[in-house]
């Protein structure tokens, strides 16, 4: 398992490129089994998220081409999958425990070839991940669900059919899986209280693309006109706007100055406002953001995560790490997920003041300094915000647990590396 050294101090000034969003790849590599023929994706970010889906559709019969190439002013992967006929239709446990969004193979092959087995997912580090919402939409669509030995195993006789169905939570996993499977049905669904992320109305265009019929793209209720076929397209995914975050918070936390290239900043209007109460100066065009943090005094401000277009829950963490060092208390309350505080022991190992209560809120008093220490962390997210206390605390931070961060940030030291960051990688040999 590889670490990643840091020694704290230097401020961070220079261009990033943000990559492809991690989190619109994985629905939309699972929505290319909904054709036979070749769906082209570009601007998919090299991280073994993707690596373990890939293996996963392979697995299933897909045939895949990657190729590497220059997309929007940086090197990025255009793959190629076509799907003319499943050998297996069979996700099984060891591709899911990997990468759990392998859960996005249910609606696609339900819808198209009316069967799928999928290994239940079950828990993580950050919280219960149930699929209940999944589960009963699908059945409202006709189809006959068992669970047996873990694994969901569903099936319809003939397509599903269209069905109004309501969430109880406004889940990006399930309102991506039930378009992705609405698509192929009979007849109209309507999904009431769907999630409005980005990433879902990135899926809607590749979806209508390919010959879908969706409406409602940015609002909660979506309607979806069941088509026959849905055919090979090409399709360039958005950028990811919590990578973008996550160097924000890099450049805040460090008084330096960061222009993140292939941002978009209507995606992060919340955290954007956030870091300017905080005291950072932000500029932005349509797809660049300029952080400015050099001449900031920072004053900490509270946060509560909720569905978009609320404050994302995946920026908690690294937030958290800013509030750690700004002046004054911030409260940050995690409304998402019901264990996403285990960076705090973390940082509270390096001189964070946190005070947590129960397990949804905490109070940061910011404190002047971080000292460096070994650290870990349990989840991808999370271990960024150790790598943002790292870069300002004085010494020497090793960060264990590197395969939580290439999960989903992409080129992270060579990224920091070329703004300034003194950073490196550890291989750890078997
Ligand atoms: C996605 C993101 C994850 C992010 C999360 C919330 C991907 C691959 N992952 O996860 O990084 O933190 O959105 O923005 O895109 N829920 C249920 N029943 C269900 C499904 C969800 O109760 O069937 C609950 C969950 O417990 C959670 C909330 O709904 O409290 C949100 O979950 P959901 O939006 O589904 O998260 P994911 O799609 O798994």
């Amino acid at each position: 398992m590889d670490k990643i050294k840091i020694i704290g101090g230097n401020q961070l000034f220079g261009q990033v490129y943000i990559s492809g969003a991690k989190n619109t790849a994985l629905p939309i590599i699972c929505a290319t089994l909904l054709t036979e023929d070749a769906v082209k994706i570009k601007n998919i970010p090299f991280l073994s998220d993707i690596k373990s889906l890939n293996s996963l559709l392979l697995q299933l019969g897909t045939q895949i081409e990657i190729k590497e190439e220059q997309c929007n002013g940086h090197l990025t992967q255009t793959i190629s999958y076509c799907t003319p006929k499943p050998t297996s239709l069979v996700a099984p446990y060891d591709y899911v425990r990997k990468m759990r969004a392998s859960y996005y193979v249910l609606g696609p092959l339900l819808a198209k070839y009316g069967h799928v087995e999928l290994s239940l997912p079950g828990g993580c580090a950050i919280g219960a991940r149930p699929m209940d919402i999944h589960l009963s939409a699908l059945e409202q669509m006709g189809a006959q669900i068992e669970i047996k030995n873990g694994y969901v195993i569903a099936d319809v006789n003939g397509r599903l059919k269209g069905a109004r169905v309501s969430f109880h939570s406004a889940s990006v996993g399930a309102t991506c899986n039930i378009l992705m499977a609405a698509a192929l049905a009979e007849g109209t669904t309507i999904i009431e209280n769907a999630a409005k992320e980005p990433e879902i109305a990135d899926l809607i265009h590749l979806l209508n693309k390919m010959g879908a019929k969706i409406e409602g793209e940015n609002t909660s209720t979506l309607t979806i006109q069941g088509v026959d076929k849905l055919y090979g397209v090409t399709h360039e995914i958005i950028n990811d706007r919590i990578e973008a975050g996550s160097y924000a918070v890099a450049a805040a936390m460090t008084k330096g100055r960061l222009e993140l290239i292939n941002a978009n900043p209507e995606h992060l209007q919340c955290p954007l406002d956030i870091l300017r109460k905080v005291g950072v100066q932000i500029e932005t065009t349509p797809n660049s953001i300029i952080v400015d943090a050099q001449n900031a005094h920072l004053v900490g401000q509270d946060i509560y995560t909720d569905y978009y277009p609320g404050f994302p829950t995946d920026l908690q963490a690294q937030f958290m790490a800013l509030m750690c060092i700004a002046d004054g208390a911030a409260m940050i309350t995690e409304s998402i997920w019901e264990n996403r505080f285990m960076h705090i022991p973390e940082l509270m190992r390096m001189g964070a003041n946190i005070n947590v209560h129960g397990h949804a809120s905490a109070i940061v008093r910011g404190v002047p300094k971080l000292s460096a220490a070994p650290v870990m962390s349990t989840d991808l997210r999370a271990s960024f915000a150790l790598i943002l206390a790292g870069l300002f605390a004085e010494g020497e931070t090793i960060v264990n647990r590197v395969y939580h961060l290439d999960r989903g940030y992409e080129h992270l030291e060579e990224k920091f590396k070329a703004v300034g960051a003194d950073i490196e990688r550890i291989v750890i040999k078997d």
